[in-house]
Order: structure tokens, then sequence, then C-alpha cells
């Protein structure tokens, strides 16, 4: 009997689609993008995008990050990170919001942006006009020698991968362990993180792809069966505080992209503010509740949902009780530094838009009107 393979199942490589293996994928993409860069044994971060340019980063007046999409949420992630360990201002826009609000930039100021493909044509229009005001800019690139990475004056390649699902997965959290990299390597540098915190750190860096391969093996069919529960929702609002705010916004997009259902992602503390009328027996809420990150704050809100009757899926570090105890679907994760809680997070939340999408009968790797490179404004 012959075996007939086609070339678009080998590259699947057994996977049903593009997107769950490049889920899977994960534990070796973060590993590959700290590879040579990440020194645990020699306490040392080598990038050497940000060594040759350190003193443009060191006195810049702020750093602005351009990105789109899921790119854009890394972004707002790196904005914790650098504020946090290097204590530089950070700004985070939408490049397609840049580049035409006639934008205040100076050559004191670092441009980071974020682009998967590095073709996005948004994203390329506002470096260009930041690179003509005088700006420094530092490109994180996941297509290498791309057009972005081409026009930036520094940078520092995810090597994630080739991704070929339109929504971006491996990608994300590869840019995530850059900007990682570079606020830990950044605020050793200038004295803000000092030397015992930047150690433990970077181990616990070093140990996240072993964390991913966990959270992927504990949760997997669990996703599965929580996702089989949604197929027929309408609605789904997902919440988080800190870092794992924009880790709220990346899942709700996951959703919407894959599943056309409608998501939205909310800091958990906005809710009060309007979100909270839509809640009742038939609103799903993802919340995500780390054990280190606003934890009381998290569990006020999860009252005032179940209060209401909504729905709770909750993304908790095993062990938990409180959140759990009041939630409809628990999905464990391992505790982490609050910092690195988002790259952990993120992976159930992707598997949970995936199964829904599945079960929906979307086309996952190529969802309607969306296109893997938007080149065009
Ligand atoms: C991600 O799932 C989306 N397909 C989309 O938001 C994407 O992140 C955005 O278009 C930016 O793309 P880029 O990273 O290639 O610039």
């Amino acid at each position: 009997q012959k075996l007939k393979l086609s070339l678009e199942q080998i590259e699947k490589g057994g996977y049903e689609h593009f997107m769950l293996k490049e889920i899977f994928e994960q534990p070796k993409s973060i590993h590959d993008t700290m590879r040579g860069r990440l020194l645990v044994d020699e306490g040392v971060i080598k990038m050497a995008g940000i060594w040759d340019h350190v003193e443009r980063f060191k006195n810049a007046n702020r750093i602005i990050i351009i990105a789109c999409g899921t790119s854009w949420h890394a972004g707002l992630i790196g904005e914790y990170l650098i504020e946090e360990y290097a204590r530089i201002p950070v700004e985070v826009e939408y490049a397609s919001e840049f580049r035409y609000r006639n934008p205040i930039i100076t050559d004191k100021d670092v441009v980071i942006a974020i682009s998967q493909s590095g073709e996005t044509a948004d994203t390329m229009a506002a470096l260009k006009l930041a690179k003509e005001k005088g700006a420094f800019i530092y490109g994180i690139c996941n297509v290498v020698d791309s057009s972005i990475a081409r026009i930036t004056d520094a940078g520092s390649y995810t090597h994630a991968g080739p991704e070929i699902g339109v929504a971006s997965t491996k990608a994300f959290t590869a840019q995530l362990t850059i900007l990682t990299l570079i606020a830990f390597k950044l605020g050793k540098h200038n004295g803000n993180l000092g030397n015992a915190e930047f150690m433990s750190l970077i181990a616990e860096l070093d140990a996240i792809p072993k964390r991913i391969e966990e959270v992927l093996n504990a949760t997997h069919e669990q996703v599965q069966e929580i996702a089989k529960d949604f197929v027929e929702t309408t609605n789904f609002l997902y919440l988080g505080r800190g870092y794992n705010y924009p880790a709220a916004l990346e899942g709700a997009l996951k959703l919407k992209e894959i599943s056309y259902i409608h998501a939205e992602g909310y800091p958990a503390a906005e809710m009060k503010h309007g979100p909270i009328a839509l809640i009742d027996e038939n609103m799903p809420i993802v919340i995500i509740a780390p054990k280190k990150g606003h934890y009381d704050k998290i569990v006020s809100n999860v009252q005032e949902i179940k209060a209401r009757k909504g729905k709770i899926i909750a993304v908790v570090n095993k062990g938990d009780r409180q959140v759990s105890e009041m939630s409809d679907y628990v999905i464990e994760i391992p505790e982490t530094s609050e910092c690195f809680s988002p790259i952990v997070a993120s992976v159930p939340l992707q598997l949970l838009a995936y199964y829904i999408a599945v079960y929906r009968g979307a086309n996952v790797d190529q969802p309607r009107n969306l296109a893997k490179s938007v080149t065009v404004e």
C-alpha cells in the first residue's frame, strides 16, 4: 500500500494545522531565540545590537515601541518590562496612528519596531517617519532581511522559524523573549537591576522553555474539553492586570481572528467602567490570575463576575484555591515571576482559541479576510 503524503502534510509534521504545530514549537522557538544570547553560567546577556548602541538607549529621552496587532501586544508587555527593569520611559504606539498624527520625535528618541513579517506597511511607514526625524531605530523581526529589518539601525532577530499560520503564536512569545532580554540587559547596564536579582531572573528565563513544555503537556487535553462547551458562544471577555492585561488582549485577538467569535480584552479593573454591564450567565470570561501580580484585586474582580453569574474560565497557578473555587473552569500554569507570566499564560489561551475554531469548522491557518503580511495600509 502506497503512503501518499503531500508536501503540506509533511510540513505540518503530523499536526492537523500549522497553528497547532507552531503552538507546540514554542519551547524550541523560545530556546532558539535565547541561544547564544543568554549565557546563564557567565551571568551575561549578549546582544550586539544593544551593546553597540547602549549609550543611545541609556541616554534616550524615551523608547517608543511601534507595531501592529499581536506585535503591538508584545510591545505593551515590553513597556512593562523595560520600565520595571531598566526604568526608561516607554510609549507604545499603533503604527497606523503614529504615522498620521504628526508625532513629536527627536534624535534623543529610540524607536523599537516589532514585526514578525518585517513587511507590515503601516509599521514600515511609521519607521520611515521616525527615521527622517532622527530617531534611532531598533528592529525586532522574525524574517531575516525583511524590509523592516533592512531599514533599522540595529536589531535582534527572533529565531522562531517560519510562522505559516496567519494567527501569530510562536513569533509572539519569541518577541516577548527578546523584549525580556533587552529589559534585563539595559537594567543591568544602567544599574537599575542589581546583580542578585539579575542572576535569579536570567536563571528563571532560561527555564521558560521547560515551563512551556509543562503547560502544553498539562493543559492540551483539558483545553480541548473546555473548548467543546463554547462552540456556540457569540461573545467572550478576556481580563488581566499588569503584565497580563496585554496577554488578555492577545487572547481575545487570537479567538476573534480564527473562530470569528466576538471577543474583547480589558484590564480587569476597567470592567466596572463599562463591560460589567455585559455580564450575565451567557457571558464567558477568561481571567488571567497568577499569584504574583495583583492577585487580591483579581479575586475581587472574580467575585464581581460570579455575583452576576458570568462563566469564569480562570488561568491560575498550580495549587490556587481562592479564584479556582469561584471558577467554572480552571487552567493551571506554573508559578513564575510576574514578568514571565504572560509568556506562560498565553499558551493555553492559544490552545483555547485554536480548539474553539477547529470545533466550529473554521479555516484555522487561513482565516477569512486576513493575510499573513499586511503590506497595504
Ligand atoms: C496576529 O495574529 C495577526 N495576524 C496580526 O495582528 C499581526 O500580528 C499584525 O498584522 C502585525 O504583523 P507583523 O508582526 O508581521 O508586523
